[in-house]
């Protein structure tokens, strides 16, 4: 018979929520085991500590340290640059990091939202986009591109297996290394106890995308790719099938500057789009939540009629690995932003409340929190239209919908690029084993075709 260790019962008592042990005594044995080793795991010190400071504001400071960031246009770049990114890729120095550890509430897709098949004409899903990618990285430069999935226990299983299913999307299995970030306890709003999501089970969920980093390197990978040689990973969000993964020029320039954190930045569409925003925070490269920034701030014009803070983030990034092993492996830890959230439970007599206020706190952290540790830093400016369009809404804005136009309106641009009209309005895609640009297309395809119908060039 399993008991609740000592040790561990006095550290519920300390922090007052021997609540979450109500009907262990009707619990089956492996359900016993399961929660002590949850229980063991959760840094009760750390969660008061949180719910103590709850009403803190995470304040930024005033307006006038907050200043517009210094870009360059990714067309800007020149080709000695490029040529060193060009270089970084041959010499296998580079992997990439698809984060794709999210629940995808908003889209309102029951599997990981890699899953999500999005190719306008060949229906392919967002992990198939993303690894045809990395395939033809790897094939253009004869070096693999290691591909690091970053995964949840929300979505772990299914895209391991998914993978697997599809063989890997004809890369090697060694070529892609799963690892899986932490998550976090919620506490109700009212008291600060831990939620019961059934008998034996307390609620909790993926830490925040800032995650990726100590997993990354609490994982053992981040040793093992250092050993390996790579010296950059390029970081992007697996809702963006638009994303240029490793793009030589951004890569070269990176390289070229030794910055420890590149960003990419794409005009903000309007105002109060909900993005985030680059800027330089009291003397650091810095992303502000949408959310955070001050009304006169977000409206600000410059004297050329733009936006003053017109860098929205994409979420796209660079990360130089020696700075990765620097903020990951010393006392440095990303901070939790609080969100309030509506967590259906199991209350203390064993029924299920679905509340219809916010009655809970979840903790995130935001990879972007570690901008600012960065003393040297880039940021290069690209055209949403050939580097954004995520699928974040069912419907709308950011939605399957748009993010298919997104990716018609780009093989459209190449086709006609390349000398091929485009007539009617139909769905057009591009495998990026294909190609990879609008120069890769125009080599591999005669111009003075026309297009009348959906087509998928593979
Ligand atoms: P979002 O913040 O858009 O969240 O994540 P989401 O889970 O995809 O969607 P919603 O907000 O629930 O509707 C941006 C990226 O960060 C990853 C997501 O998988 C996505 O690639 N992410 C987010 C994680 O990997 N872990 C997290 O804990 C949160």
């Amino acid at each position: 018979m399993q008991d609740v260790p000592p040790d561990l019962m006095h550290r519920l008592r300390k922090h007052q929520q021997e609540h979450v042990l109500h009907g262990w005594d009707q619990l089956e044995i492996t359900h016993r085991v399961a929660l002590v080793e949850h229980l063991t795991g959760i840094d009760f010190e750390q969660l008061a500590h949180l719910y103590a400071n709850r009403d803190k504001s995470q304040a930024l400071p005033p307006s006038e340290q907050i200043q517009p960031v210094p870009m360059i246009a990714g067309d800007e770049i020149s080709k000695e640059a490029t040529d060193l990114g060009h270089a970084a890729l041959a010499a296998g120095e580079v992997a990439v990091l698809l984060v794709a550890g999210g629940q995808g509430t908003r889209l309102g897709f029951d599997l990981p939202k890699g899953l999500f098949k999005i190719g306008p004409v060949s229906d392919k899903s967002l992990f198939e986009i993303h690894a045809d990618k990395v395939f033809a990285l790897s094939r253009k430069y004869g070096k693999p591109v290691p591909l690091l999935v970053m995964t949840s226990p929300v979505t772990h299983e299914e895209t391991e297996r998914f993978f697997q299913e599809k063989n890997y999307f004809g890369l090697p299995a060694s070529q892609v290394y799963f690892f899986q970030q932490g998550t976090m306890p919620a506490l109700t709003l009212e008291g600060g106890k831990l939620l019961m999501e059934k008998p034996g089970s307390v609620f909790s969920s993926p830490n925040g995308h800032g995650g990726t980093l100590t997993a990354l390197s609490e994982s053992g990978l981040l040793d093992k790719l250092a050993a390996q040689g790579i010296k950059h990973i390029f970081y992007f969000q697996v809702d963006n099938p638009l994303v240029r993964l490793a793009d030589p020029a951004f890569l070269g320039e990176h390289i070229r500057v030794k910055s420890q954190v590149s960003s990419r930045a794409i005009d903000k569409a309007y105002p109060k789009e909900k993005m985030g925003v680059l800027a330089v925070v009291s003397g650091k490269c810095g992303i502000i939540e949408y959310s955070d920034m001050p009304d006169e701030l977000v409206h600000a014009t410059a004297p050329d009629g733009k936006l003053l803070h017109r860098a929205g983030s994409p979420a796209i990034h660079l990360f130089d690995v020696g700075f990765l092993k620097e903020i990951t492996q010393g006392e440095t830890r990303l901070p939790f932003h609080y969100a309030r959230k509506k967590v259906p439970h199991m209350d203390t007599t064993g029924n299920m409340v679905t509340p219809s206020a916010e009655n809970a706190l979840k903790f995130e952290m935001f990879v972007f929190d570690a901008l600012p540790m960065a003393e040297r830093w880039l940021v290069v400016e690209s055209p949403r239209e050939v580097e954004f369009a995520p699928v974040k809404n069912a419907t709308g804005v950011d939605s399957p919908e748009t993010c298919r136009q997104a990716l018609t309106n780009l093989t459209a641009d190449w086709a006609k690029k390349a000398g091929i009209r485009v007539e009617a309005n139909v769905p057009l895609e591009v495998s990026p084993r294909f190609a990879m640009d609008a120069a890769e297309f125009a080599a591999r395809v005669y111009p003075g075709r026309t297009i009348t119908e959906a087509t998928f060039f593979e």
